[in-house]
């Protein structure tokens, strides 16, 4: 069965509004989605009846340690990590990666001539941390290129540039511009063989399709809960043994022990109680629409394959409206869209899609489609590096159209008219 907009929609409040009669139409999805009902309820139960610090002896909070003990359980079988204990919080993923990044330099894990690999198609918050990571360290940081027709990464460059001097292999799971999804398994395994470390930046895929770090055999992966439904929490995952060994920043009573020891000070605990309630939702949708496709998921049962069977059910609606987006935009004359295009390779992006216009600028269009109440993203959205390689900067960069599943085939419509009257 497929998902059933109306019901779908009625779990998420804000899409319910309209400003001077005009219903709002978030396309601004990949900056951060709107939040799910079960997360709102789980976040204000939180702040009422259970509000307070963590490890005392009283009600509230020993609630507390419960409710972030539970949320860790959740991300755990979410992404299939091995423990719990692999699981740490933090205010979002460029802090969370900042950090690492600072712990890798104290933990002496790369010396002056080792090598970093990041990519041209990466948010700047999987680069910058690295380029930190190579000044603090006299490593060097090398680019693995795109190809700029599709933007899909180049893996023969990638390969190229992979030799015994490389330590650390960052890469985007999916491009917040162009929507590409690149394969990562195959970059770790290739990184593996090689020796380094993989870095994953699953951001804008954790809501698109599901994640299993073991299978895919990286060693650290990071995503934020706003932009998968939830509240602004980070989220980082690392293999135990080496989060444990890496030299952390933090108070003497926070311990030296993963993953507490990168948790400085008090965390948001109402934002992590929410982050459960937004699992919540996408089993909810597992459960609801998703059972079709339990059958791919043989390895997984009970919440971890209504995970699955949930993020699976919003991928197949969220293929049918990149379709009708793709369709529509190459329709219309003036347009280029900067990613992949071909309808037959829909599996290989995610339904962001990011174009430019030959006559009009990419603020006033988004301007034009703000006056009518759909929000889309104008620029470069920290996708620094792509946006220079397609030569866009000085232009204005793009506009990004980011539909979730909760969006609707009329709501693109609205913007494919307004778009082509230009
Ligand atoms: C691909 C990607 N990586 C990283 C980030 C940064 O995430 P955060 O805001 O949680 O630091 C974003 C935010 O847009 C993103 O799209």
């Amino acid at each position: 069965m497929s998902i059933h907009l109306p019901t779908i929609r009625n779990h998420f409040p804000a899409l319910q509004l309209s400003d001077a009669g005009k219903p709002r139409v978030y396309f601004d999805n990949p900056g951060g989605t709107q939040v799910a009902q079960e997360c709102l309820e789980r976040m204000n139960h939180y702040l009422v009846q259970c509000n307070a610090n963590k490890g005392g002896v009283f009600r509230t909070a020993m609630q507390s340690d419960v409710i972030l003990e539970e949320t860790r359980q959740a991300l755990q079988e979410f992404i299939n990590a091995k423990s719990k204990h692999e699981i740490v919080f933090g205010a979002n993923m460029t802090t969370l990666t900042f950090q690492l990044a600072h712990a890798m330099a104290g933990a002496g894990w790369l010396k002056a001539g080792d090598e970093i690999i990041c990519t041209r198609l990466d948010h700047d918050a999987n680069v910058s941390p690295w380029l930190r990571l190579a000044q603090d360290t006299g490593a060097i940081v090398r680019f693995a290129d795109i190809n700029p027709e599709d933007c899909t990464l180049r893996l023969d460059d990638f390969e190229q540039l992979l030799n015994e001097k490389t330590r650390l292999v960052a890469v985007g799971y999916a491009s917040n511009a162009s929507g590409t999804v690149n394969p990562v398994a195959q970059i770790t395994a290739m990184a593996k063989a090689a020796g380094a470390l993989v870095f994953v930046d699953a951001v804008q895929y954790a809501l698109h399709g599901s994640i299993d770090v073991q299978a895919l055999g990286a060693d650290f992966l990071a995503f934020s809960m706003y932009k998968i439904f939830g509240p602004h929490i980070g989220v980082l995952w690392g293999k135990f043994d080496l989060l444990d060994s890496l030299p952390a920043y933090n108070v003497r009573p926070a311990g030296n022990r993963a993953p507490g020891k990168f948790m400085t000070g008090t965390q948001n605990h109402e934002g992590i109680a929410g982050t459960l309630g937004a699992l919540e939702y996408i089993a909810w949708v597992g459960k609801e629409y998703g059972v079709s496709h339990a059958a791919q998921f043989p390895h997984f049962a009970s919440r971890q394959l209504h995970y699955q069977c949930g993020l699976a059910a919003m991928k197949a609606y969220e293929e049918d409206i990149s379709r009708h987006l793709l369709c529509g935009l190459q329709a219309i004359e003036g347009i280029t869209i900067h990613g992949i295009t071909d309808l037959s390779r829909l599996h290989q992006r995610v339904p962001t899609i990011s174009f430019t216009h030959a006559r009009i600028n990419p603020t006033d269009i988004a301007t034009r489609l703000a006056s009518e109440n759909i929000y889309v993203w104008n620029g470069h959205f920290y996708a620094w590096e792509v946006v220079h390689r397609l030569n866009l900067m000085e232009s204005g960069g793009m506009v990004r159209v980011g539909p979730v599943h909760y969006n609707t085939i009329e709501e693109c419509d609205r913007l494919l008219d307004i778009v082509s009257c230009l």
